[in-house]
């Protein structure tokens, strides 16, 4: 039993039971249908290794209706089948009859994966969970289940009935990404130890501001410096001259509205934001070091932090105890714009406790072969930003009743 506020694999007996286990294995894809980042797919390997002795079914989807990689999950399977060292069948349906013929033939230590549940439209209605426990995926495939387990942190932003439906029906806990995904988060929020630093970068600003809002608000980071694009609007609105190639991106965006977010982030936490002194313009793919207070171009665009920024912010961040990075400080696609970002990824792997977040800083933090030097590589992207913005994630909460409502039937 669990002192947390979620089940997880340690509270039940799984041998020869049949657990549903929603995963994310959402992948970027090219064209051609291969999965061109499997780290999500090898995320998952923890958990199914805790379940050997169990009828594993996996449950998942590939992106969105109409978008070009809203496609099958087999190339999914055949891959962690590769990872687990183990036949992953691909079953060509989701709650239909053969999926239920072939979930109630299984074996203990087989493992299925059914078809992408976005192919059934209703999935991506968000509904509260006993709304969603009525649906007939649910209905169809819950008498052919003994546990449901949610690994998909990444998509339980989402109150889809994958990720809620079955939990007010069926023994519900946590797989081996949610629970590190929670256990992990919690550390970062809270700055379980101190000093505590976010260095929140990218493109999205209104994310950044977000998180940044709730993590300076409840008192969680001593420090949140800022890169990318939202450290722009935070210059811009701290009356920086950022010129107006850079103002027409942040405004081409949607996010003029946030350099007044940013202002009223400054005014209230003005000691604990860290803005760069310094930026790196891309003049024809050439780095231009110019300090903020000497910015004049109306062409050159920012595209990363300055080296005397770099110098500042990775002596605060090799000095921290725990460290949340999120987004790239720059164009890090562009080899020469990339130096933030490797120093900031370096200067966290002699840090404390350490977090990172976000797509694009992740490949890179692959791309240096250092991602076995940080605490916790997220999985999330839209669920990790609301849950560091102080947000409830429905996939968790579905969590927390379940693991209630289990204790309380315990106690009859
Ligand atoms: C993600 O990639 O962030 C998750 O798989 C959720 O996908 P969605 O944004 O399409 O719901």
């Amino acid at each position: 039993m669990t002192s947390r506020n979620f089940l997880t694999i340690d509270d039940f007996d799984t041998d020869g039971k049949t657990i549903l286990v929603r995963v994310d294995l959402n992948s970027p894809m090219d064209p051609q249908g291969n999965i061109l980042d499997d780290m999500r797919i090898r995320s998952h390997v923890a958990t199914l290794k805790d379940l050997e002795d169990a009828k594993v079914v996996l449950i998942a989807h590939q992106s969105r209706p109409g978008k070009k990689d809203f496609t099958t999950m087999k190339p999914h399977a055949s891959l962690m089948s590769k990872y687990l060292s183990k036949q992953v069948t691909y079953v060509d349906d989701i709650f239909g009859t053969y999926a239920r013929t072939q979930i109630a033939s299984m074996e203990n230590g087989d493992v299925i994966l059914l078809e992408n549940v976005r192919f059934y439209s209703e999935e991506s209605l968000e509904r509260p969970p006993l709304e969603q426990s009525k649906t007939y995926p649910v209905k169809k495939l819950a008498p052919f289940v003994d546990i449901f387990l949610n690994d998909a942190f990444a998509v339980s932003h989402r109150s889809h009935l994958s990720v809620v439906g079955f939990t007010p029906v069926l023994p519900s806990g946590a797989g081996r990404v949610m629970e590190k995904e929670l256990v992990s988060l919690d550390k970062g929020i809270k700055g379980a130890e101190r000093p505590s630093i976010f260095v929140l970068g990218g493109a999205k600003v209104d994310d950044s501001i977000r998180v940044a809002e709730n993590v300076l608000a409840n008192g969680g980071a001593d420090r949140v410096l800022f890169t990318g694009v939202v450290a722009n609007a935070a210059l811009a609105a701290s009356g920086v001259n950022i010129g107006k190639v850079n103002l027409d991106f942040i405004k081409s965006q949607g996010y003029e509205d946030q350099i007044e977010k940013a202002r009223g982030l400054l005014a209230k936490f003005d000691d604990k934001v860290g803005l760069p002194k310094d930026v790196a313009l891309n003049d024809s793919k050439k780095r231009v070091e110019v300090p903020v207070s000497e910015l004049n171009s109306d062409s050159l665009p920012i595209n990363d932090i300055g080296l005397e920024t770099i110098v500042d912010f990775t002596k605060e961040i090799e000095n921290a105890k725990t460290v949340v990075l999120n987004g790239p400080a720059g164009v890090s696609e562009i080899a020469e714009f990339a130096l933030g970002t490797r120093e900031i990824i370096k200067a966290a792997t002699r840090s404390g406790f350490s977090i990172i977040g976000g797509g694009h800083i992740s490949a890179e933090v692959d791309h240096l072969g250092l991602a076995h030097r940080f605490s916790h590589i997220s999985t999330g992207g839209g669920a990790l930003i609301d849950y560091l913005s102080g947000e409830k994630l429905p996939g968790v909460e579905a969590l927390k009743v379940a693991s209630k409502t289990y204790f309380e039937a315990k106690k009859i």
